[in-house]
């Protein structure tokens, strides 16, 4: 495979996208970038500082004014948000129904875009996930990979994900979740969530993370 490659891997929430991106990045050697963990971290801070989310240009001013890093730490990584840990605080219920609301801000995209291509760019090889990897943030990518699933099971999936994290959430919930994230993701006029052209599309519905994580590598091993 090339040398200071870049891996996209792009999909809607359930997909399995995190966790075969993180195993495949392990593998590789190579970084781990979770975008969505840096819109969350952003997300957080809105929230805690009482950032009315229909006010655009507060929220595009918080966004010039915070400090995220993404840092390995074993088999987890760990989201700082201005220096303070919040890896666990970003996945709660809140976080993910109001993380769309400033993820369809263009120049927010545009920062964020900009932090994920210095952090890619930077490393000796990355696996980066998201929702524009592969068309926006990195369209030259040596990889691309669109992950999908039935939405039953990509419900299910976020589900058990959650319950094992330690939040308490009904299926209802989730399941009202990730439609109106699927909406909003795929509907947003700045770099919706869709398919590039050039990606290897993955039905994850019936396939285990190894299954997927084997396909990606020997996709790039070839
Ligand atoms: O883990 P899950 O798929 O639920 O979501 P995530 O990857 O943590 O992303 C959370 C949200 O951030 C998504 O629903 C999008 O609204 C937004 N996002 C985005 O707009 N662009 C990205 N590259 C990554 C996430």
């Amino acid at each position: 495979m090339k040398k200071n490659s870049i891996i996209a891997i792009d999909g809607p929430a359930g997909s399995g996208k995190s966790t075969v991106a993180k195993e495949v990045a392990k593998k590789l050697g190579f970084l781990y970038i979770d975008t969505g963990a840096m819109y969350r971290a952003l997300t957080l801070k809105a929230i805690n500082k009482g950032v009315d989310f229909s006010d655009a240009g507060a929220l595009i001013e918080l966004s010039k004014n915070t400090d995220i890093e993404l840092k390995e730490s074993g088999d987890y990584l760990k989201v700082y948000l201005d220096k303070k840990d919040v890896s666990h605080k970003i996945r709660s219920m809140e976080v993910t129904t109001k993380v769309k609301l400033l993820a369809s801000l263009k120049d927010i995209r545009e920062n964020m875009a900009k932090l994920q291509r210095k952090l890619g760019s930077g490393s000796s090889g990355a696996v980066l996930e998201g929702r524009d990897i592969g068309t926006v943030v990195f369209p030259d990518a040596a990889y691309k990979f669109y992950l999908d699933a039935s939405f039953e099971k990509r419900v299910e999936r976020r589900f058990l994900e959650l319950k094992e994290k330690g939040f308490s959430v009904s299926p209802e919930e989730i399941e009202a979740d990730v439609r109106s994230r699927d909406v909003s993701d795929m509907t947003r006029k700045v770099a919706p969530l869709k398919k590039a052209e050039d990606a290897k599309v993955i039905d994850t519905t019936d396939m285990t993370i190894e299954e997927v994580t084997g396909k990606i590598l020997g996709t790039v091993k070839k």
